[in-house]
């Protein structure tokens, strides 16, 4: 049993769509749609929370009800989206989902919630496949081991206790983070792991991910 927060508040501009690219649909069905179905269809999802903005709740509440979801006003950051809805967990356990990842499946969900049994914080990731360099001033400063690098997707899964705790510090020290672990690795002594996840799991986010 575990709650789910879907991230839906952003305003994708790098799509460049003028709107929410969680409202964008192919195949008659709204991004928001296909992301909410995976978790809709998994009755260990006891509690979905979705954070959207506020003046467009009411356009996702008209596409899909389900007596498990529940509303929640976002905020400026994504971060800040997320500590509004970590307010709400009810359950032991909560997965935090970019709503613009339409892809997950069932699978993923599996793997995160048994690592889950074992430890308190977990995340999908899948190898780095390019090659990655810091560049600094349009010049080469290194060129990072491949071998090392994992690219980190959602949901990453937690205990609700360490995830809270550690996004309280996050909010109160003012501290910008990319993803939810950074929160665990930055704010708490507790290891991260990864679970491998699938290359399919991607994010919608400039204009090519809406072919
Ligand atoms: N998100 C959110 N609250 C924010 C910013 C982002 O809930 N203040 C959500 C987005 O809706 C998205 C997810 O976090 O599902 C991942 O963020 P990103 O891909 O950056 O989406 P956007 O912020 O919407 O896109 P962009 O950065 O291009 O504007
Ligand atoms: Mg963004």
């Amino acid at each position: 049993m575990y709650s789910v927060i879907i991230l839906c508040a952003g305003q994708g501009k790098r799509t460049g769509l003028n709107y929410n690219k969680m409202l964008y649909s192919f195949r008659g069905k709204t991004v928001y749609e296909m992301t909410l179905e995976t978790f809709i269809n998994d009755t260990r999802c006891q509690q979905i929370i979705v954070v959207t903005r506020p003046e467009e709740r009411k356009e996702f509440q008209q596409l899909l009800s389900d007596e498990r979801i529940e509303f929640v006003d976002g905020g400026k950051e994504r971060q800040d989206s997320v500590f509004a809805g970590l307010q709400h967990v009810t359950y032991e356990n909560v997965l935090i989902h970019d709503g613009a990842r339409p892809y997950l499946k069932k699978q993923q969900i599996d793997d995160l919630l048994t690592c889950l049994k074992e430890h308190p914080a977990c995340l999908l990731m899948v190898p780095c496949k390019d090659t990655i360099k810091r560049v600094i001033d349009g010049v080469v400063e290194e060129t990072l081991n491949r071998q090392e690098l994992m690219q980190a997707q959602t949901p990453q899964a937690f205990h609700t206790k360490l995830i809270l705790d550690a996004y309280t510090k996050a909010i109160q020290q003012h501290y910008l983070a990319t993803d939810d672990a950074q929160m665990v690795e930055h704010f708490t002594d507790e290891k991260v792991y990864f679970v491998l996840g699938d290359y399919e799991n991607k994010k919608i986010t400039t204009k090519e991910d809406l072919k």
